[in-house]
């Protein structure tokens, strides 16, 4: 197990959005290097970016055209070296994104594969072999002299790079271990150890669950994912050799698979919102915090909801990882609604309270700690629903709310007046300072790290859990719900809390309230 990881706080960085360094009203590397500031004051210790790689943007960088360049929008390769020697500076550590379940069809081995004559990216790409065949309805057809189709992943300008196939039934699918496919996998293993060698602390894999074919990324059964395991072993099985100390974490939302079969150290537990499918919305976040359609999500005034799903989901996972790696519930993503659309401060706060005592990895998406609302207005870049937690982070209530000097930005910033770094460093009460708060006090009671133990006292309104690491216990109460309830407990020392009244033992919860104290 990597040693600093049980410690992490991580901060997601999307680069179009965070700080514009060079004025030209889009977010880049300098940008992000020059606020390197602001992320050591908040307290987290390692970041992760979205892609920064050359693109032709159509789904957010998420098209890689060339993994060894960065794209002119960000910077250059120059500005995420700084970057990171600048970060690491500061003690902390960063995680670049991997897309390798496709490339960009701008890519020139996709090019390069198009061709009708056999040459050595033929085999990069998923190719069948006559334009009669079908698969999953994902393959493209009529745009290249080659015959056959490209299989897509996400869009069709995203060819499925060749990992090959749980069980082949057609002549143009090859099994997952097929020598023909190593060629692929030394390539990803070269752009890895290019930017590894470069200090990158480790990769975020996007779609980690869906590289070898004919396999469903959620059956964890034990004959679910044998060839995604088999490659993901493979590839970070070499990388652990040549390179100590560095941090892989998956895309899956499936740790059982990413975790314990293929070897991640953390994998996300997210995708709660419409734009994803039933399954992962239902089972993983059981109406914990955005089930905006619904109403009953655990996380909302109406005080309908239930901890209980959730905290089975967890403890048994638990219980599958075994102390093999971690899980996350990250506040948000590029790709979810905001957390804090919908919700008061105060609910935000209480959520933000949860999601840093509870036993996870700590994973703050930026804006989110100061409560950036969702704008469900903008479309960019292939982001679709998903642009309107991509905005600029607010950093004032001044122009572009301080985000670039330019006349305008590339994505709309929120026009919302005091929800900026700006005025929450001024509010000792604020989303932020609360943020602060949580942090320093997770960094100072290592039974808050990932590694401490938990135990659940409670899953209703409230909820109550504890924290221990055999010397000192935690005790967390956490009450989204507009009714006040009270609770007793004799403890020592009272290390933070919103919306309580504490007498003796006696402890009120308020609305929307939370409380951590030493017992
Ligand atoms: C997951 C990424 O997070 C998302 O933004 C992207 O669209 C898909 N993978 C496809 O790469
Ligand atoms: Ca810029």
């Amino acid at each position: 197990m990597v040693g600093w990881l049980k410690n992490a706080i991580f901060y997601q960085i999307y680069p179009v959005s965070f700080f514009d360094g060079n004025g030209d009203g889009i977010g880049d590397l300098i940008g992000i290097t020059e606020k390197v500031g602001y992320l050591k004051d908040l307290g987290v210790n390692a970041v992760w970016l979205n892609p920064v790689y050359k693109s032709p943007f159509k789904d957010a960088g998420y098209d890689i055209s060339d993994y060894y360049s960065i794209d002119k929008r960000f910077g250059t390769m120059d500005d995420l070296k700084e970057l990171i020697d600048v970060y690491h500076k500061n003690g902390i550590k960063v995680i670049l994104d991997m897309v390798f379940g496709h490339t960009s069809n701008k890519h020139k081995w996709f090019i390069k594969s198009t061709s009708k004559k056999r040459n050595k990216y033929s085999d990069y790409y998923i190719w069948s072999d006559s334009n009669f065949d079908e698969y999953e309805g994902k393959l493209i057809k009529g745009l290249y002299y080659r015959d056959g189709g490209y299989l897509m992943n996400y869009y069709a300008s995203q060819p499925a790079l060749n990992y090959g196939f749980h069980s082949p039934d057609k002549p143009w699918q090859l099994k997952y271990d097929d020598e023909r496919l190593k060629p692929l996998r030394e390539e990803l293993l070269n752009i890895m150890r290019f930017y590894l060698d470069m200090g990158a602390d480790g990769f975020r894999f996007d779609l980690a669950g869906h590289m070898v074919k004919g396999e469903k990324w959620d059956d964890d059964s034990e004959n679910g994912n044998i060839g995604n395991a088999w490659f993901w072993n493979t590839i970070l099985g070499t990388l652990r050799k040549e390179y100590k100390d560095k941090v892989y974490i998956s895309e899956w939302v499936n740790p059982k698979n990413s975790v314990v079969k293929c070897g991640f150290d953390f994998d996300f537990l997210t995708h709660d919102t419409p734009v994803f499918n039933e399954l992962v919305r239902n089972e993983i976040n059981t109406n914990l915090i955005r089930e905006i359609e619904l109403g009953d999500n655990y996380f909302s005034e109406n005080g309908k909801g239930t901890m209980k799903n959730f905290v089975d989901y967890v403890e048994d996972l638990y219980n599958v990882i075994d102390g093999k790696g971690y899980i996350s519930s990250p506040t948000g993503s590029h790709d979810e609604i905001r957390i804090g659309t919908f919700k008061s401060d105060d609910l935000i706060k209480t959520i933000f309270a949860f999601l840093l005592t509870y036993k996870n990895i700590a994973f703050i998406y930026y804006g989110d700690e100061i409560g950036i609302r969702h704008n469900f207005n903008v479309s960019r870049d292939g982001g679709s629903i998903r642009t309107g937690t991509r905005t600029p982070m607010q950093w004032t209530n001044g122009k572009n709310r301080g985000f670039s000097e330019h006349r305008g930005t590339y994505l709309p910033t929120n026009k919302d007046k005091n929800c900026s770094v700006e005025s929450q460093l001024k509010d000792k009460n604020s989303i932020l300072n609360t943020v602060k708060k949580l942090i320093k006090i997770r960094k100072e009671y290592s039974c808050l790290n990932a590694d401490g133990e938990q135990r659940f006292l409670e899953t209703g309104y409230p909820a109550v859990y504890e924290r221990t690491d055999g010397k000192t216990t935690i005790r967390v109460y956490i009450n989204p719900s507009n009714k006040t309830v009270e609770r007793f407990c004799n403890f020592k020392e009272i290390l933070l809390m919103q919306n309580t009244e504490i007498n003796g033992d006696k402890i009120a919860l308020g609305k929307q309230s939370f409380v951590m104290i030493k017992v």
